[in-house]
């Protein structure tokens, strides 16, 4: 792990199920599934090795079903890993610390405090019967903020930078269209101030002019912030237009990683250069 590393992801496994001695041979991209035919053990992610620099922003992109939730909830410390290690570095800050070997308090504050994460699922990310104010709200009272002045005017700010419309702060999100649900979903992502935003399909179903806003916002976001990301989608056009750098899953497996320009000129595995020409 280079100094600036913040994030040091080492051979993290998640399956569901017993396992039987026969998996090993039966799953993976080899075999073109994830799921044992013996015994129906899912290997949702297996050996998942990758480091993400300070400020960087690294795409994940892969089929349906290939793990990309199941490693982002890892790193969210909101799915148990079965195995494996994931290195945190506070940049400036001494050595670092091992997120899956804190405790059970530890690791919410730090989830609270340090992590901001867009779900897939709006509805898993949103309170949505809370306003914006609220959720945004719930999120910094979560994070120990207590200042109830602070509060409001870190709502404020969020607002302002996600675009959302000031007559319609007071709604409830179930009210809102798509593009609009994940403006909220970043805004109380970014309410901490966390040092990595994990998001997770985050234009996938929205109209096409919708996403490219809701792209831009994010690339602005970037540029202002400077913030580290994990950018999930299975959209290749949409990692391309963010991530310099990008890993491939599937069945469960790390298949390839690089530039993403590298990859998208020069792919190595069959199957990305299935996703590549089918992208172009
Ligand atoms: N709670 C669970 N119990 C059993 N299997 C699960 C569970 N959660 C996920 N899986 C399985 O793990 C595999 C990986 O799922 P995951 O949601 O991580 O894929 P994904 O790449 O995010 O897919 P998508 O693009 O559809 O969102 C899938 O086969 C899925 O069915
Ligand atoms: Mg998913
Ligand atoms: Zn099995």
């Amino acid at each position: 792990m280079t100094t600036t590393s913040l994030l040091h992801v080492a051979d993290l496994h998640k399956r569901y199920g017993p396992g039987c001695a026969a998996c090993a041979e039966l799953t993976g991209p080899s075999q073109g599934r994830s799921q044992c035919p013996r015994c129906g053990t899912v290997y949702a992610c297996v050996a998942a090795n990758f480091s993400l620099q300070t400020g960087e922003v690294l795409g994940i992109v892969g089929e349906s079903g290939s793990g990309k939730s199941t490693l982002l909830q890892m790193v969210n410390l909101s799915i148990a890993a079965d195995q494996g290690q994931i290195w945190y570095h506070e940049p400036g800050g001494s050595a670092p610390v091992d997120l899956l070997r804190m405790d059970a308090y530890a690791a919410r504050r730090f989830r609270n405090d340090r992590l901001g994460i867009v779900h897939q699922r709006p509805e898993l990310g949103l309170n949505m019967h809370f306003s914006v104010g609220g959720n945004v709200a719930e999120k910094l009272l979560l994070a120990e903020w207590r200042h109830v002045g602070r509060i409001r005017g870190r709502t404020s700010e969020l607002k302002l930078q996600t675009e959302l419309p000031p007559e319609r702060i007071d709604d409830e999100p179930y009210t809102f269209s798509g593009g609009m649900l994940q403006r909220v979903q970043i805004a109380k992502a970014l309410a901490s101030r966390p040092s990595l935003l994990l998001l997770d399909e985050v234009t996938s179903g929205l109209d096409l002019s919708v996403q490219a806003r809701v792209l831009d916002l994010i690339r602005r976001i970037q540029w202002e912030e400077q913030i580290t990301m994990l950018l999930v989608s299975h959209d290749l056009g949409v990692i391309r237009q963010l991530a310099r750098r990008t890993i491939v899953m599937k069945n469960g497996h790390i298949i390839e990683a690089g530039l993403t320009d590298q990859i998208m000129e020069d792919p190595q595995h069959p199957y990305t250069q299935l996703l590549v020409s089918s992208a172009l």
